[in-house]
């Protein structure tokens, strides 16, 4: 996408999020709100939010380089793996955003051959120590040395040195080029006990890319600050969102002499098309779960925690899958395995009113014939929004179990959403009674203050509690509850929300409120007064102009009478926590990280909330998401002890794929949140988290027939296929609009077709951490000019999307990577070679409806029939799309299980090589597969098969085999016969 459409879109994104509702201005807009369920709003006191100015936007904050003392190293000791040495503060300590720390200790090890650790914690801290906290090996895997690997660091391709002058700097070099990855040298290390910090210089325009969760362009850029503290926002561009994952890739690009071979380095992406390129991938991790930032500048990068350790990995590459596989399996991250069946079409919506609503929503798929894999339910099937119960009147145990056990008979599936807190009942109320919480809090389950009473806070059912994942109480009573449930609602997943963990007040505000329970959130939901939805996408005005203007002047009385009813607040001035040395001051540390709610304590349970192990919120709030996909992932093993657990997650910390898949959160109907989600996808394609996708056709806003033909498209190239809107808005199930049911299912039966590809990627990316989603830069390392682009992806390593990302356009700009190295490209629906000059930007036709796709040259791509649920496309004959390279070769693999065990009996793996006009498929592995092959198309194929195409040594009749001279297109039918007894039952050939 060009710069200037990338600025518009970012604006108007930006623009929208002004709407998510601030909370200093909620109650004011709550009062007027009325609900049936409404008794009370919570007091207004609880809503007041401080004023505070993040750091790196304060003139007045100053700069820990200039006046904290560094360290001296003493003591160093090489070991046989890496080294030790006491460091020592070199001067008076600054205690400027906390108490600075005397001695620290610094172990450094050469943990194998393409990975380097750093790790600097204070000498008095020992794992039972809470004021330093250091992460728990039993929390979060921890990269470990392995003791196979040489002795020496001679062997390894980063290397460390250090120095003392004037104070104590580290640096990390990649051997093989001598380039330095990362050094502190001209800075100092600064470790107090509520601040570190640790800079490094970087190249000019550097690529890198991570460091989640944040709604920006794939390539951070250098003018960027990634907070990494998860927050319940709906998705701000550039403010710190759901999930945490504290992880950079970063990608340089060298010039090759033609003459010598040898490289040098070129500033970002410049590139000369007569010159050669090469590229070197790092990646960089570091182990903590306290709120942190990481400062993107022009040429420097800058770490700061709230606390804890320096826990630092870097991982030499020096390819993006390489470091993405070294860093996934070295932290036991390596994503789950999914059932077969979540990689069909997923339909949800916020405002479903019973089963009657959803019974309609399936049977209008089936009326249409769309495929409907699983339907999903919202808060609005919780009885009294109360976890674990159902509105007994439109959500009937009954009712639902005779309408989901009809959908599981059809093959199709039921999610529905678990929110992360618990209401607490009315102790004044007998009738008020909420059973799972008496159990909960019998065992210890839930978050205390630090006085030992229940921590309280609020969210959709009124006042609540937190589970404290460090119980053991809440790890089995949550088993518990969701196993009991199980047995009244037969789901086959679960959706965990509001996981941050999210607080609608700031504090244990139900503490002495519990009378007034239940009470409303303190804000308006959407459709309510004063939050009537009256937001379309951009050019809604030009399609649908009557509409539209209505839709705006609707907008604008309710922003006028918004403007009557609210209170200003008086303007607050600004707050500056302050240091007082040797306190640790959790609710305000004295460095304000840039939090998108302002005060950590914000939309967030307190940084005082205590677990039973007397660590706080403070250092836990960013693995609190990661811990409850735990919990639940154990939930659904309790259940289905076979089946591998099916769990969608918001808040995520690096290593959460093991157990679940994410969404990209609250997105808008907005034609840039469509463009954003293939930079939030291939994000988490690098944190280890392929199943991914994100709300189709936008969560906030009302969505239109053109964002939700193309989202539909989109969207059926990411292994998580659901499409999710908000409460009020209207309806968007792709049934809804003429062209969307025409743009779904064209996109479709390239999906459906494909799910043996995408399974057997899902099943390398668990198996290898290979990725499924791809940036182009990382299957063509060799071109600085593809560092940028997030407008176009790669599902594995074969298939090329080129999406519409704008209104009111039918021709889409696209680059086909790899051209000037000879890769060939295929039209997916003409099959024929792409004809397209190296580097340079096509314009491609893509009308409303059509999605551009394209098949490598090179590829062997497995596949089956399109069917309405994945259960039909699996009981499907195979067929074979072989698209030859340049040089007349091809390969592919196809994994196939039982698509659903946990520890499946027997599997099965084929592999594909196509070469001097033969095709081999060589099986390996017990799984039988019933299903015979039935086709397989050539492409590329330069002339007829003169001599004819035989199977197995078997000349195929000649009403088996069509040759077309222009597509250059070979088309075998009629294989079933030769392949009765399964299509990978043994090894074939195909020659022609
Ligand atoms: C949160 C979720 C959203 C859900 C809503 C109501 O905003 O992110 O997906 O629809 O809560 O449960």
């Amino acid at each position: 996408m060009a710069r200037s459409m990338l600025q518009a879109v970012s604006t108007a994104v930006f623009g929208l999020s002004a709407i998510s509702l601030p909370l200093a201005n909620a109650a004011a807009v709550s009062s007027t709100a009325t609900s049936a369920r409404s008794q009370y709003t919570l007091p207004a006191s609880v809503q007041y939010a401080e004023n505070v100015i993040p750091n790196i936007n304060d003139p007045q904050a100053v700069d820990a380089q200039s006046v904290c003392p560094g360290y001296k190293a003493t003591n160093v000791q090489n070991s046989t793996f890496g080294l030790t040495a006491t460091l020592s503060l070199a001067g008076t300590p600054c205690n400027l955003y906390g108490t600075d720390i005397d001695t620290l200790n610094l172990t450094v090890q050469y943990q194998t051959a393409d990975r380097l650790s750093v790790n600097i914690v204070p000498t008095y801290v020992d794992s039972s120590n809470y004021t330093q906290y250091l992460v728990r090996d039993s929390l979060l895997a921890k990269p470990a040395l392995d003791e196979g690997v040489s002795e020496t660091s001679k062997f390894h391709d980063l290397s460390f040195s250090w120095s003392n002058d004037p104070t104590f700097a580290f640096t990390v070099q990649r051997r093989s080029t001598g380039d330095v990855l990362f050094t502190t040298e001209g800075s100092k290390l600064i470790f107090e006990n509520q601040f570190l910090e640790f800079t490094s210089p970087l190249p000019d325009d550097y690529n890198i890319y991570g460091l989640g969760e944040h709604i920006h362009e794939f390539r951070l850029g250098n003018n960027f600050t990634a907070t990494i503290f998860p927050a319940d926002i709906a998705n701000p561009i550039d403010y710190n969102i759901y999930g945490s994952h504290p992880f950079y890739l970063e990608t340089r690009y060298f010039e090759v002499d033609p003459k010598t071979g040898n490289t040098s380095i070129t500033t970002g992406n410049a590139t000369d098309p007569s010159k050669k390129y090469e590229s070197y991938s790092h990646g960089v991790y570091l182990r903590n779960t306290h709120a942190h930032e990481v400062l993107l500048r022009p040429n420097r990068i800058t770490w700061r925690t709230l606390g804890g350790s320096i826990d630092l990995y870097f991982y030499a590459g020096p390819t993006q899958p390489a470091v993405t596989k070294a860093l996934l399996k070295s932290n036991d991250a390596l994503p789950a395995m999914q059932q077969y069946y979540t990689l069909g079409y997923q339909q949800c919506r916020w405002g479903y009113k019973g089963w009657s609503d959803v019974e309609d929503v399936a049977s209008n798929f089936s009326k249409f014939e769309i495929p409907l894999e699983t339907l999903w339910v919202d808060i609005d099937y919780l009885g009294q929004l109360r976890d674990f119960q159902t509105d007994p009147n439109t959500w009937s145990i009954e009712e639902g179990e005779k309408f989901l056990s009809s959908l599981h008979s059809k093959g199709q599936h039921f999610v529905p959403i678990i929110d992360s807190a618990i209401y607490i009942p009315n102790p004044d109320n007998a009738s008020d009674a909420y059973a799972p919480f008496d159990r909960g809090n019998e065992v210890g389950a839930f978050l205390k203050n630090p006085d030992g009473s229940l921590y309280i806070g609020a969210v959709w059912p009124g006042f609540t509690v937190f589970p404290d994942w460090l119980s053991e109480g809440a790890q089995t009573w949550w088993v518990d509850e969701i196993t009991a449930f199980h047995e009244k609602v037969s789901f086959d997943g679960i959706w965990i929300d509001m996981s941050e963990i999210s607080s609608f007040c700031a504090g244990s505000c139900g503490s002495g409120n519990l009378h007034l329970q239940p009470v409303h959130p303190p804000f308006a939901l959407p459709g309510e007064p004063g939050a009537v939805v009256y937001d379309y996408p951009e050019g809604f005005n030009i399609t649908n102009a009557t509409e539209a203007a209505s839709a705006s002047s609707g907008a604008a009385s309710q922003s006028s009478a918004a403007s009557v009813s609210a209170t200003t607040p008086a303007s607050t001035p600004i707050y500056r926590p302050t240091v007082t040395p040797g306190v640790r001051d959790v609710n305000h540390p004295a460095y304000v990280i840039n939090n998108g709610q302002g005060d950590i304590a914000n939309k967030a349970i307190s940084p005082n909330a205590t677990h039973i192990d007397g660590t706080q919120e403070y250092e836990m709030h960013n693995v609190w998401g990661y811990q409850i996909l735990n919990a639940t992932h154990n939930a659904l093993l309790n259940i289905f002890p076979e089946k591998r657990p099916f769990i969608i997650g918001r808040s995520t910390f690096f290593g959460s794929g093991r157990w679940a898949g994410h969404w990209g959160g609250d997105n808008y109907s907005k034609w840039g949140s469509m463009y954003m989600s293939i930079s939030q996808a291939l994000s988490f394609s690098l944190f280890g988290i392929p199943m991914f996708g994100v709300d189709t056709c936008g969560f906030l806003g009302n969505s239109d027939e053109e964002l939700c033909n193309r989202w539909m498209q989109l969207s059926a190239f990411f292994p998580f296929y659901r499409n999710h809107n908000t409460l009020s808005t209207i309806p968007q199930e792709p049934y809804r609009w003429g062209s969307v049911i025409e743009s779904t299912k064209t996109a479709m039966k390239i999906r459906y077709p494909l799910l043996p590809y995408m399974y057997t990627l899902l099943h390398l990316a668990h198996s290898t951490g290979s990725t499924v989603l791809r940036a182009l830069s990382w299957e063509f390392p060799n071109d600085p000019l593809l560092a940028n682009v997030d407008t176009q992806l790669l599902l594995g390593p074969s298939i090329l999307v080129i999406p519409v990302l704008e209104p009111q356009v039918s021709t889409v700009q696209g680059v086909f990577p790899g051209i000037a190295e000879g890769e060939k490209w295929y039209d997916w629906y003409t099959q024929t070679p792409v004809s397209a000059t190296a580097g340079k930007n096509e314009t491609i036709d893509a009308p409303l409806g059509h999605i551009p796709v394209y098949v490598r040259g090179g590829s062997v791509l497995p596949q089956q029939e399109y069917a309405l649920t994945t259960r039909d496309a699996r009981n499907t004959p195979y067929s074979l799309i072989t698209a030859l390279s340049a040089k007349g070769t091809a390969k592919g693999e196809l994994y196939v299980d039982d698509g659903e065990s946990v520890k499946p009996n027997a599997t099965l793996f084929v592999e594909y090589a196509a070469e001097n006009n033969t095709l081999t498929a060589v099986p390996q592995g017990a799984y039988v597969e019933p299903q015979p092959l039935a086709n397989i198309t050539v492409l590329g194929v330069p002339s007829a098969p003169l001599a004819g195409v035989t199977f197995n040594g078997v000349k195929l009749p000649s009403s088996s085999v069509a040759y077309n001279g222009t597509s250059h297109v070979l088309s075998v039918t009629g294989l079933k016969n030769y392949t009765a007894a399964g299509a990978w039952a043994h090894k074939w050939t195909l020659k022609w």
